[in-house]
């Protein structure tokens, strides 16, 4: 089952045919290093689950001196380094050696293990230079009897990562806020037991990945969200118009045909696309641009093959997303229902959460459809992404913008409420702002 998981990542296409020019979480540079509470408290069962749960979690990283190495400390009164960082050249290498820690026992010095980390596995990296990430995953079922608040300061003071999972009821929340970086909502996670620590698989697997791929914060409302803020990154701002938006705070940016929003992917995605985000656009489509076929948002790479797109077609009032495919060379899934109301000539709110097997699209709010996705590959980056482009040309069509956002997160997809747009304004009964048209 799991192998069967690991060759779709490893048959990766793109990252054997261009080493350097693919970019998403498996071809992240990461140190990766696994701190894993061996005490007596945890069993030897469970510590076998939590080895278990540390390789179902490494499987979506391409493990070799290019991209992620991994490192395994386990510790109890002392840590022992299990694997060295960079010893294994290859997944089914990495696995293999997990597989074998055998479980220590013993008491629970966490604080002296995150300070082994620091001073003996990460700076022992042949790669200091070239590594962007450094993460610390610290796997504990029960409070540290040491001090982990010193060490875990100056670790993050060294810009390393730390996330602290803790498991069971035994575990102290403070102590796990206090290792984690901030927000502890976002590097502080919990599972019951080690028999349920499965389901934060996909989380602490997102997670790993956001923190790889998607460093940028953008500020929302008061929280900050992963995510790449297209409207600066692409230079919208500053290359279109400012018109007023859809409500007296808001801003928007009327294009033209002249106006070129084109930048390097490498400049925009420099590690590619997350396995999951949630695509938001506040647009209006006046004239033209509510007739044309054309992509609101594309990333293409070198040879104009499609790595990423949503195409909206004012002819057919639908929205179709583009993405890459393990099958083919790109799969496109078209959401042909109750989309005509976006090309009203008023301003909506479009959203697609995309997740590795599915695609669901929302307008103003409300869920439209779900359509289900084939394995997706890493992108290229080696072309360009560009704004409001007609399909298969460079010309520009003329759509007014007032977001243009990913954010790494899905669960923002909930947060991201479309309280810009005045129907959805009204229907909260919140105060109702004038509406510029
Ligand atoms: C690891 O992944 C396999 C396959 O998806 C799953 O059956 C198993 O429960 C996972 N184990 C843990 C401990 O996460």
């Amino acid at each position: 089952m799991y192998l069967k998981r690991v060759s779709v990542f490893t048959l990766c296409l793109c990252v054997l045919t261009s080493v350097y020019l693919c970019a998403g979480c498996s071809t992240a540079v990461n140190d990766l290093v696994y701190i894993v509470d061996g005490s007596w408290s945890v069993g030897s069962a469970d510590f076998e689950t939590a080895k278990q749960w540390l390789i179902n979690i490494t499987s979506q990283f391409d493990i070799s001196s290019y991209y992620t190495q991994v490192a395994v400390i386990q510790y109890s009164d002392t840590p022992r380094l299990e694997i060295p960082l960079g010893l294994h050249q290859s997944g089914a290498e990495l696995i293999q050696a997990i597989q074998s820690i055998t479980y220590l026992g013993g008491n629970t010095q966490t604080g002296r293990a995150i300070r082994f980390a620091v001073d003996h596995v990460f700076s022992s990296s042949q790669r200091a230079s070239q590594v962007k990430h450094r993460i610390a995953v610290v796997v504990t079922d029960g409070k540290s009897q040491d001090d982990v608040v010193d060490i875990s300061m100056e670790a993050r003071a060294q810009g390393i990562t730390i996330f602290a999972v803790g498991v069971g009821s035994e575990i102290t929340t403070s102590e796990l806020i206090t290792i984690a970086n901030k927000p502890s909502s976002a590097y502080v996670l919990y599972a019951e037991d080690y028999t349920t620590i499965d389901r934060i698989r996909d989380s602490m697997e997102q997670k790993l990945c956001e923190e790889s791929v998607c460093p940028t914060r953008i500020p929302v409302a008061s929280r900050d969200e992963k995510g790449f803020e297209l409207m600066v990154g692409m230079k919208i701002q500053t290359k279109a118009k400012k018109i007023p938006g859809s409500l007296v705070s808001e801003a928007a940016y009327a294009l033209t045909v002249s106006t070129d929003i084109t930048e390097n992917t490498k400049e925009i995605f420099p590690e590619g696309l997350p396995p999951s985000y949630v695509f938001v656009a506040t647009i209006r489509l006046k004239g033209t641009a509510s007739k044309l076929t054309f992509d609101l948002w594309r990333v293409l790479s070198k040879d104009k093959e499609f790595q990423a797109a949503v195409t909206l077609s004012g002819k057919d009032k639908t929205v179709t997303f583009t993405t890459t495919s393990i099958r083919q060379k790109e799969q496109k899934v078209v959401f042909k229902d109750n989309f005509q109301t976006l090309y009203d000539g008023k301003w909506h709110q479009l959203k697609l959460l995309v997740r590795p097997t599915q695609v669901t699209s929302f307008l103003d709010d409300e869920p439209i459809q779900e359509i289900l996705l084939d394995p997706m590959e890493a992108i290229y980056i080696n072309g360009e992404t560009q704004v409001a482009k007609r399909r298969g040309t460079d010309i520009t069509v003329p759509v007014e913008i007032q977001k243009l956002r990913l954010y790494c997160d899905p669960y923002q997809s909930e947060r991201e409420t479309a309280c810009e747009i005045y129907s959805v304004v009204r229907s909260l009964t919140m105060p109702l702002l004038p509406l510029q048209d």
